[in-house]
């Protein structure tokens, strides 16, 4: 055991009112209190944030918060962290108290992504509204959604999450393209010790903006109609056009942040409540419809 979700991710922008229209106008995200001229919370569910926009000299991804369900898992992840001889950063007080939990630290994965560990999460107190009108994000224990980070050091980084922080495995893909490597490309789907199919991928693909994509999960595939609309409507690039995956059957469309990464809107994501009784899949084929790619815009 130890991660359970994905509590949160950190961005730095140079542009704070543009996340602010798009995580209003288009995700359906709700500012939080706490928001000003140099950081955006935006928030999702009950928590008080599940985005942290902050204002900086560059458009990257920053962070992503992964969040243990308890004190004891929490320390044990550190101390299998520690034992591996992965450098943890202490969190102060101020800290936890900026992202509302009990205790965090701060480290790299192998490829140079930056993780937060966090546990004890701290509720909003107040209901999320969504501005335009999203009924839910499917969110509580499964967290917010999921993170696809790149790496350049493929399997020491499915050995990291898996080994030290208490992954599994749920099946990987190897993607093939004209004039690339014999074996493909790997993107290896990882869950956490929640419902959701998978809280971290890796990939071996570059991220300009240090993150391939997050995902967010709404109750319907109307809900995930409108987004699109919405999206189009605000001359969003829209990255990849509405369709199913094969592992986690999600529908979805991909659309470009104002930081360049992507964010998957979809809906009816497969959920296991045991995953001992799945044999994790290596041979993921194309998607069952859909999901046609426009990387230019
Ligand atoms: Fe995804």
């Amino acid at each position: 055991m130890g991660v359970r979700s994905l509590a949160y991710i950190r961005v730095e922008s140079r542009d704070l009112e543009a996340w602010r229209r798009f995580g209003e106008q288009v995700v359906g995200a709700a500012v939080a209190p706490g928001s000003d001229d140099d950081v955006l919370l935006l928030r999702l569910d009950g928590r008080p944030w599940r985005f942290r926009i902050e204002k900086g000299d560059q458009d990257r991804y920053l962070c992503a918060g992964l969040e243990c369900p308890s004190e004891a898992e929490w320390q044990q992840a550190i101390d299998r962290l520690r034992g591996a001889g992965v450098a943890v950063a202490e969190g102060d007080t101020e800290g936890a108290r900026l992202r509302h939990v009990r205790g965090y630290v701060t480290l790299d994965d192998p490829a140079g992504n930056m993780i937060e560990l966090v546990w004890g999460n701290i509720v909003a107190g107040t209901p999320f509204v969504s501005p335009v009108g999203v009924p839910a994000f499917i969110t509580g224990e499964m967290g917010f959604g999921h993170v696809v980070l790149p790496t350049t050091c493929y399997d020491a980084t499915r050995s990291f999450y898996k080994d030290l922080l208490g992954f599994g495995d749920s099946d990987e893909m190897r993607v093939h393209f004209p004039g690339g490597p014999e074996q493909g490309l790997g993107m290896s789907f990882m869950h956490a010790a929640g419902p959701r199919h998978h809280t971290v991928a890796v990939g071996e693909f570059p991220a300009p903006t240090g993150l391939i994509h997050t995902m967010v999960e709404v109750p319907t595939i109307d809900d995930v109609g409108m987004a699109l609309d919405r999206a189009v409507a605000a001359g969003v690039h829209i990255s990849s056009s509405l369709g199913r995956h094969t592992n986690d059957k999600m529908i979805s469309f991909y659309m470009r942040s104002p930081t360049g990464f992507d964010i998957e809107f979809g809906c009816g994501g497969e959920q296991t409540d045991d995953w001992t009784k799945v044999t994790p899949t290596f041979t993921i084929k194309e998607d069952l419809w859909g999901h046609k790619w426009d990387f230019g815009g």
